[in-house]
Formats: structure tokens, sequence, C-alpha cells
């Protein structure tokens, strides 16, 4: 079993999670959508793409699979039993389908690109199999269906970014959002499937970043995570004659800040800047990244995380291991100095900033001595959050080409209780250090265990637990003096407000 601690990103308890919205009035064709959703936030934020495009075509949602007309399932590859899951999913809808044989039953994602067309005689009672790049083509695939046959479209490509899509959010708080800057990776880690299941990567037009952070901000949203498999590597070159227009002041402030991008005589906004960029849209708009790679990661960004309040002190740096010789075969291109470097600068430039990673354990010949490289980094840097996983093998990878998976199960196991260990004493460590500290937290709702509690995230993404007050509602800003702490939740009581 893999252990997920719960994040934003990979967050364990929305895995599977139904999506619903709203019926966009005046359009209606009768028929049901039902979509659920497993994988990474990437995957959650493609749904609501997905779900936008349906509804364009009259489709309305349903959290009820039983009720639905078109069945889809976004799913992920990332271990095995990420697809075990999906295929147990499936079997479950099986029996609706027995029910109503004239459900369509769709599979989208990062295991449809993986398996394409394979997938259609596997799993006999799909029938239409969609990759990531293709949603756009999601109506004629649903013609194709109903016209009795069955439909495949895994198309890679190296543009779509459903940059002009406005995404309808899907289960949302009305708080935080998640939006999608770039696509695709082109790191190649050799354990890695997403290169091969989600493509080249491209960046998202800035301005449609900046225009849907300020839209959310206008409808009450206030913190957008911006996501990407590699941020540091969001580049993006404005086409130059448009360049001088602009409406409306945080537009024109935009426009001064990509003047610091600019590239021979060519505007290009890199990651540093798209961030500072978003962090004008509104100081009461908070900013969160994921994920970032320490390669990639430049001084440039972590000065314009100091610089903005609203940017959150936080970041996730995933090391995969604490060995230069595992790095190195995992083909992450930096060793291990290299990433004692990059925390340093973290610490040095942002002194209150949060780190978190992510730590794969038994990879492909990796000694005991080599596990223990990774253990002595997490000594180094005391982690605030991390995510830890066993290797698990993925065809086609570079990993699964090259090494044999040879560390036996009991060891991979072993070694990650380990560093599991490690990483609650770790937490526990970190949110001590809080207390008698005074946080700003924004307010998402009740806690889950209490009507009388709020909760909310620290700006170090600690989760904040607190007593209601009748002053302050979801969406808003409060201080909370903490005055304990479990090892993955803050408690205290709201501060009142100095005028
Ligand atoms: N096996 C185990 N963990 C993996 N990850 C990615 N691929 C694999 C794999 N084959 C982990 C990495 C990555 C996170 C999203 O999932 O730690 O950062
Ligand atoms: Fe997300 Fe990777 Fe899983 Fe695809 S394989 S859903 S990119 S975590």
């Amino acid at each position: 079993m893999d252990l997920l601690i719960q994040d934003k990103v990979h967050d364990e308890s929305r895995q599977g999670e139904a999506l619903v919205l709203e019926p966009v009035i005046g359009k209606n064709n009768g028929r049901k959508l039902y979509i659920e959703s497993y994988g990474c936030a990437m995957n959650f934020s493609d749904s609501e793409i997905v779900a936008s495009i349906l509804s364009e075509q009259g489709f309305e949602t349903t959290s009820d699979f039983n009720n639905a007309d078109v069945v889809f399932i976004n799913t992920c590859s990332i271990r095995e039993n990420a697809e075990v899951r999906v295929r147990n999913r499936l079997k479950e809808f099986a029996g609706a389908k027995l029910k109503n044989p004239g459900m369509v039953v769709g599979v989208l994602g990062c295991m449809a690109e993986r398996l394409k067309a394979k997938f259609l005689e596997e799993e006999k009672l799909v029938d239409v199999v969609v990759g990531p790049d293709a949603y756009r083509d999601l109506p004629n695939l649903i013609e194709q269906v109903d016209g009795g046959q069955r439909a495949v479209n895994v198309l890679l490509s190296r543009e779509e970014t459903y940059a002009d899509i406005s995404p309808v959010r899907l289960n949302s708080n009305g708080i935080n959002a998640f939006v999608s800057i770039m696509r695709g990776c082109d790191n190649m880690c050799s354990f890695c499937v997403v290169p091969f299941t989600r493509g080249r990567e491209r960046s998202r037009d800035a301005y449609s970043v900046v225009v849907e952070c300020t839209d959310l901000f206008n409808r009450g949203y206030r913190e957008v995570t911006l996501l990407g498999q590699n941020v540091d590597s969001y580049k993006w070159t404005k086409p130059l004659p448009a360049l001088s227009k602009g409406e409306g002041s945080n537009e024109q402030d935009n426009l001064e800040v990509l003047s610091h991008g600019e590239d021979l005589g060519e505007a290009v906004v890199n990651f540093a800047s798209l961030l500072e960029m978003v962090a004008h849209v509104s100081p009461e708009l908070r900013v969160r990244f994921s994920t970032s790679h320490p390669k990639d990661i430049t001084d440039e960004v972590l000065y314009t995380i100091a610089k903005y309040d609203n940017i959150c002190n936080y970041i996730h740096l995933p090391v995969q291991s604490g060995n230069s010789r595992v790095l190195d075969i995992m083909n992450r291109t930096y060793d291990r100095e290299w990433y004692m470097n990059r925390i340093d600068a973290i610490r040095r430039i942002i002194p209150e900033c949060a780190i978190s990673t992510d730590v794969i354990t038994g990879f492909c010949t990796e000694t005991e001595e080599e596990h223990n490289d990774t253990v002595s980094m997490m000594d180094y840097v005391k982690y605030d959050f991390a995510y830890m996983f066993k290797y698990s093998e993925r065809p086609g990878t570079l990993a699964a080409k090259r090494y044999a998976d040879d560390i036996p199960e009991e060891i991979k196991q072993k070694r990650l209780a380990q560093i599991v260990a490690k990483q609650q004493e770790y937490s526990f460590y970190r949110m001590q250090a809080r207390i008698g500290k005074v946080e700003k937290v924004l307010i998402e709702g009740f806690s889950k265990k209490s009507n009388n509690d709020y909760c909310g995230r620290s700006d170090q993404n600690a989760m904040v637990i607190f007593p209601v007050s009748e002053h302050y509602k979801p969406g808003q800003y409060v201080n909370v003096l903490v005055e304990r702490t479990t090892s993955a939740t803050l408690i205290g009581g709201i501060i009142p407000q100095t005028p």
C-alpha cells in the first residue's frame, strides 16, 4: 500500500469523487453526465474542462452513475495500484450498463493514453477512450458511439492548452481553485509515465491565466493554485504586435510586469514573471503553485515569492532520493549537493518557507546505504510534509526498459515505513514550532469534525482549526494564535484584527 498523506495536489480524500455542476440555463439535451476522477490535481482540473465542453452541448451532471446516460472515469497511471482501482470501478459500471444498455461508458485521462485502443478489447464495456489532449473531440466521439460505433481519440498535441475554455468549477467551495498553466512534461524521469501519457510540455497563454484568475477573484475566490508538472520551466512567448493593448488596471500592471521577462526583443513570460502577474490580480488573492523541479527552480522565483505577501511561503520540491547515484539513474538531472544548495537558497531567501517533497523507496538497484542517504536528506531538510511511495514499475518507462525492478517488496515496504515514521516526527516538529505564533488563515469552511469550528490554511499550507466566530465567514482572512497541534493540524483561536 502506498502511503499518501493528504495534500491538495494529490488529494487522497478526493480520489474517485464524482463531480457535479449547476445546469447551464437554456441548454439541455436531456442527457446526464457522470464524471469521476482519480490522480493528481491536473486530472481533477481536466474533468472541469470536460464538464465545460459537455455542458455547452447541453449535458447536465449527476452524482449517481446509475442515472447517467454518459459515465466517464478520468484515470491515473502513475502507480499500478491507481490503475487497479480504476479497473475495479469499471466492473461496478458494468452492472449499471446491464440495466441501461444505452449508457455510454468512457475512459479518459492517463490510462486511456497509456492503453489506447487496447482498452476497448480488454474492457468490453468501454465505448469510448479519450486521452488528455483530445477532450475537444468528445462531442463527436459521443455521437459516434450513439451511432453504434466505439470511439477512440488518444492523439497527443504540441499545442493544446485549453486556454480558451473557461472551466466550470466542480464541487467547489467557491474559495480555492486550481488553474492549469501548462500541460505535459519533457523531463523523462526514468520511473515516470507522465511524459508518455500527457505528452510534450507546453505553456498556456499568460494572459489567459491572468484573465482566469481575475475572473475567479471577481467571483469571490481567494486562492489559486497554478498547476503544471514542472512549473519552473513555464515559458510563454507573446506574439509581439498585440503587446501594447490592455484594458483595465490589472492588465496594465501586468504588462509592466511582463517587461521583466523580455528577452531579445521578444516578450517572454517565465514562471517568476507569471507569478508576479497573478500576484498583481489582487493582494487579497493568495497564489500557490505546484510542482517545482529542483533542477529548474531559480533564485528569481524565490525572490518573487519573498517580494509578494500574497504568494504563499510554501514550495513542493520533490527530491525522490537523497543519493546521487540513484538520482542519476532516475534521470533527475541533479545530485544531492545541488538539491541541498536549492534548499539552502530557499532558507536564505524565504526564511519562513514551508517545504514538502515526494520520495520513492526501493527504486531499481537502491542499496541500504543509498536509502540511508534519503533518510539523511530528510534530517537535513526536516520537511513540513512528504508524499512517500514505493517504486512501482510502469510499462514503457525508461526504468522499465533499462533496469530490473529488483528490490523485494518487503524491503521497499520496510524502507517506506522507515521514512514515513521519520516524516511524522518532522511534521510534528514543524507544527510544534508554530505554537505561540499568529498565522494568517484563509477560512475555507467548517471543519470536517464540527460545525463549531472553522478550518483553513496558513500561508505555509498547514491546516488550521479554530472556533467559529460570527464576525467572520469563509473566504475571509483571520489571524489565528496557535495554541496546540497534532502532527497534521494547528489548533488555536482567532485574535481580533487591529484596525
Ligand atoms: N512509482 C512510485 N512513485 C512514483 N511517482 C511517479 N512515478 C512513480 C512510480 N513509477 C511519484 C513521484 C512523483 C509523484 C507524483 O509520484 O514521487 O513525484
Ligand atoms: Fe496526474 Fe500523472 Fe496520474 Fe496522469 S499519471 S493523472 S499526470 S499523477
